[in-house]
């Protein structure tokens, strides 16, 4: 999704916006753009396509001068092109302006403000809102803003200069993340501390309706209503070399590869062994609190979602507790029945995703207990929720989430753990539980070794058009999640099932030219699934099987095995999913795809 840059300091502000510009890529976009402000007045230079060419047009102009905003934008309202791209400017000229999120009632506005005489130059609804602000500019930056936004409905993470005064920059959020990076006598805006990180990690997250004054060494915060705010600094707990490929080729193999070491981080001082249990503190929750839970729902969004539905799985079988697996984009529209016995989870990788947050907002009006899994520290989920668990994976940067996934599926089995301890499972069991989860990480490692192998199998059917994802009970949502990965990053159409409802439709797909990648472990449904593998190759089918080391009979029935350690089968998505990044990694690769930034997809969904 669109990023935003600002700078303001002593330093020169062009390399700090366009590495900042760099380490916000990884969000998806379609244009870039810079605005700086100097004593000659406001520069812009904007174009469409990657930052490189804006680097490009920049290098040969004079782009000097210590504050500027810059953006790449993702197109929500107009195509991607440079009238389109940001920043966008009043008629005038007067202001400047980056803007993330969506103004609703741009149509009117524009209609009100074209009455006026303003020109309009660009087709979005980010334009109107630069307008507005020029429209109220009389000197006084935050006040223009402040009045401009008071006519805005919709969400708005905006950084806008002033072309007359250098020495001011203003940033305001509603929906859309912004985050003050604090450095000596210099202030970064950004949408997210990618952009900040190397030059600071002391940060300030601006939270919804919150306005900014930046000036060189002084800034203030205020809301829209012009009350002060006192804010919390807090300190970026990753190392910016995180940021770097590390060797791979992209980021998404780096992030499948981390995952023995994710993994670890996600239990580290929660994953009690002794007792069987876990301990998640940051819930916020008493135990009696967590007694008394009857219900449970997720709501969550693509991979998270997936994640979800295999803690359904987890939850229901081991804790005993119903549970709800919502698209947080369907829940945020529907009356969904909430009591206070329910206790609502957000799962997101980002903590931003704008159906998720507005799901996690409509279940705490409704009086639930508000809960988020999340790996973005600081993160708007985060920060609304009652309390939480962050996933420690480290910042993802391939649009196509993987290590996430399987913080996500960590996290899920220790509350599953926790729940089940204070309900229905004894010491023994937990502490099967407990010691099969310590494992995990090692079996990681050991599938990653196969590498190679998968690679060749991707090597054979990467020119194929579709794939079907087939999976029983725990490794229904790993099917789903298989054929997610593919579509996202391959391009191939990919459809995951539940293996038996192939025969209630999808087996009229089946041909010698349709790939089938089965999840095959030795599980309580393993027969069953070899029975739906046999329908797959009475019609011709290929079938890849994931199964379980030792699974000699496999061979009888699939043209290609994976073989993956065995676990308990509530852990077992944590390992099977491995080898299905690897596939979807390999198959894009062979196809010359752009794996960590694919088409049309950004990381963080910040619009509805
Ligand atoms: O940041 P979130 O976990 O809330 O994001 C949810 C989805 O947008 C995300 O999982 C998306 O489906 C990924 N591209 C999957 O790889």
């Amino acid at each position: 999704m669109c990023g935003i840059v600002g700078y303001i300091g002593s330093r020169e502000a062009y390399p700090v916006l366009i590495e900042g510009l760099s380490a916000l890529e990884y969000r998806g976009y379609d244009s870039a753009g810079i605005a700086m402000v100097g004593t000659d007045g406001c520069r812009i230079n904007k174009d469409k396509g990657k930052v490189d060419n804006l680097r490009k047009i920049t290098s040969s102009c004079c782009m000097s001068g210590s504050t500027g905003i810059a953006h790449t934008r993702w197109a929500t309202h107009g195509v991607p092109s440079l009238i389109n791209a940001h920043p966008h400017t009043d008629s005038a000229g007067k202001i400047a302006m980056v803007h993330n999120g969506i103004i609703e009632n741009y149509t009117s506005l524009k209609q009100k403000l074209a009455k006026e005489s303003l020109e309009f130059t660009s087709d979005t609804d980010s334009e109107v809102l630069a307008q507005l602000i020029g429209k109220y500019y009389n000197g006084d930056l935050a006040s223009a803003v402040r009045k401009a936004l008071s006519e805005i409905e919709g969400t708005f993470g905006i950084a806008v200069v002033a072309a007359d005064n250098p020495q001011v920059m203003v940033g305001a959020r509603r929906g859309s993340p912004l985050v003050v990076g604090i450095g000596d006598d210099e202030f970064i805006l950004a949408s997210d501390s990618c952009a900040i990180v190397r030059h600071t990690k002391k940060v300030i997250y601006l939270k919804d309706n919150n306005i900014i004054e930046l000036k060189p060494g002084d800034f203030s915060i205020s809301t829209l209503d012009n009350r002060k705010i006192s804010p919390r600094i807090h300190s970026i707990d990753w190392d910016p070399s995180v940021l770097a490929k590390g060797g791979f080729d992209h980021f998404m193999l780096k992030e499948i590869f981390e995952q023995p070491e994710t993994v670890l981080n996600a239990m580290r001082g929660r994953l009690i062994q002794e007792t069987g249990s876990a301990r998640l503190d940051g819930l916020n929750l008493v135990l009696q609190e967590l007694r008394q839970i009857d219900r449970i729902i997720f709501v969550a969004c693509g991979t998270s979602w997936h994640a979800a539905l295999a803690g359904e799985y987890m939850i229901e079988d081991i804790a005993g507790i119903p549970v709800e697996v919502e698209y947080a984009s369907e829940f945020r529209y529907r009356n969904p029945i909430i009591d206070s016995n329910t206790l609502v989870f957000a799962i997101s990788q980002s903590g931003e995703t704008a159906d998720t947050l507005a799901a996690m907002r409509e279940a705490a009006h409704k009086g639930a207990t508000v809960l988020g899994i999340c790996n973005t520290v600081g993160s708007t989920i985060a920060r609304e929720s009652h309390g939480g668990v962050y996933l420690h994976a480290g910042p993802e940067i391939g649009v196509a989430s993987t290590k996430a996934f399987t913080s996500q599926l960590t996290v899920l089995s220790m509350l599953t753990l926790l729940l089940g301890r204070m309900r229905r499972i004894s010491h023994a069991e937990g502490t099967t539980i407990a010691n099969a989860l310590d494992q995990i990480p090692k079996q990681i490692k050991k599938i990653l070794r196969q590498n190679k192998n998968i690679q060749e199998i991707a090597q054979i059917y990467h020119h194929h058009s579709n794939f079907i994802y087939l999976g029983r009970s725990y490794n229904f949502p790993t099917a789903l999640e298989g054929a997610l990965k593919l579509k996202e990053i391959s391009y191939i159409h990919a459809e995951g099932y539940p293996a038996a409802e192939m025969k209630h439709g999808p087996i009229a797909l089946i041909d010698t030219d349709m790939p089938c990648v089965v999840l095959a472990l030795k599980d309580s449904v393993y027969d069953k699934i070899i029975s739906n593998i046999q329908e797959i190759n009475a019609r011709g089918g290929k079938v890849i099987a994931i199964a379980n080391e030792g699974d000699k009979e496999i061979e009888n029935f699939a043209h290609h095995v994976i073989y993956i350690p065995k676990t308990i089968p509530m852990l077992s998505p944590l390992l099977s999913v491995i080898p299905l990044q690897l596939l979807a990694y390999h198959i894009a690769a062979f196809r010359g795809c752009e794996i960590d930034q694919p088409r049309n997809l950004a990381k963080s969904v910040t619009v509805e």
